[in-house]
């Protein structure tokens, strides 16, 4: 089927029309609606590398976090792979595999309580920003089967953090309609203190948020303490308050250069951990991950089942299609995108899509 109307050219005018001197460049593009006539690639490709020169350069741009330099190799493989659409995990299993693997080495260098021969539970998503989207669902989602249970109100849900949260706990709160109650810095500390924060639970928190690599300074905070006060607290009340680290700078820092500092799933009350694969990891930006403690701290009811591209394809994650070349080209060591996780239900490559893969088989 024909879609466009291209403009037939002889062979002397085409071979001729060279771009810069040609008419496609003699009169202005439309900017905002579709022009009236067809424009070669050629011209068209030029027009719009031309104006892209007019943006800054990515390798100059210190402003943001994220990594704009991969190996040579890697570029390679994002190339190889950039026409796979990640919705249809059945046709590529040796990809859902690769991803399963990274979520596994993650959930593996976090302490996840995983065994030998067990699955972690994890996602692979495009940013930390979507990995908290998810794991603020999976809390509120778990605090409202437990109110409900108990015959209390669950509308009210609340989440503790330090004023310091990147906006994307902002944005959590107000898509998702959970209250944001933050721990005010002070001259000083410029982090969540946890003994503040543990004072702000009630009954209606869903989680306290920590952060290892405050998005301002850097620093971390300190989640032993706030586990330890917090699971005093929980023993009070009974509330069963968790924690989630946004581990968006540190999660790929903090294991390598202070192996013995307890952040991680090392910590009974941390049940989920982001991580930005593309910041400190030589990795373009659109890859992040979170990982759950084990497959009861997500919820079942979040995981959606669609077969309608062949197999079970069980998934959790905010979108449908998406490029599949993250975790090909950026592993864990690396970083990558994808999605693994514990339950029984969903394992195998031909049968675990991009989304979850389970512990036992
Ligand atoms: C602490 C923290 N959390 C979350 C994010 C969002 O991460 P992403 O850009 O990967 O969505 C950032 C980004 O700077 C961050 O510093």
């Amino acid at each position: 089927m024909v879609l466009t109307h291209v403009q037939e050219l002889d062979d002397a005018a085409a071979a001729s029309a060279v771009v810069f001197a040609s008419r496609y460049v003699q009169e202005p593009l439309p900017r905002y609606e579709l022009g009236e006539k067809s424009i070669s690639k050629d011209a068209a490709y030029q027009i719009i590398h031309d104006e892209l020169l007019l943006d800054s350069s990515p390798r100059l741009n210190l402003a943001s976090f994220v990594t704009t330099w991969m190996e040579p190799e890697c570029d390679r493989l994002i190339l190889e792979g950039i026409n796979k659409n990640y919705a249809d995990m059945d046709e590529y299993p040796v990809t859902t595999e690769l991803q399963n693997r990274c979520v596994n080495i993650i959930a593996r260098l976090f302490n996840a309580p995983v065994g030998a021969g067990e699955k972690a539970v994890g996602v692979g998503t495009v940013g930390s920003s979507e990995a908290i989207m998810l794991a603020g669902l999976a809390f509120k989602r778990r605090w409202q089967h437990r109110r409900k249970a108990a015959g209390k109100p669950c509308d009210r849900p609340n989440i503790v953090t330090g004023a310091n949260v990147q906006v994307c706990w902002e944005k959590f709160a107000r898509y998702f309609e959970v209250e944001l109650k933050e721990v005010k810095l002070r001259e000083g500390c410029y982090v969540m203190d946890p003994d503040e924060a543990v004072a702000m639970v009630d009954e209606n928190t869903i989680c306290v948020a920590a952060i290892l690599g405050s998005t301002l300074t850097g620093e971390f905070e300190d989640v032993r303490r706030l586990n330890d006060l917090l699971a005093a607290r929980n023993r009070r009340t009974g509330w069963g308050t968790p924690i989630h680290v946004d581990a968006a700078s540190g999660g790929f820092i903090a294991p390598f250069l202070y192996p013995e500092l307890e952040w991680d799933f090392r910590l009974p009350l941390v049940k989920s951990i982001n991580v930005s694969g593309h910041k400190y990891g030589l990795v373009y930006a659109g890859v992040g991950w979170v990982i759950w403690r084990s497959k009861e701290d997500l919820p079942e009811d979040l995981i959606f089942h669609i077969n309608y591209l062949g197999a079970d394809q069980p998934t959790f994650t905010l979108n449908f299609s998406k490029g599949i070349d993250h975790p090909t080209a950026r592993g864990p060591s690396r970083s990558t995108n994808s999605i693994s996780d514990m339950s029984n239900s969903v394992q195998g490559p031909a049968r675990s899509s991009r989304s979850i893969t389970s512990s036992s088989d």
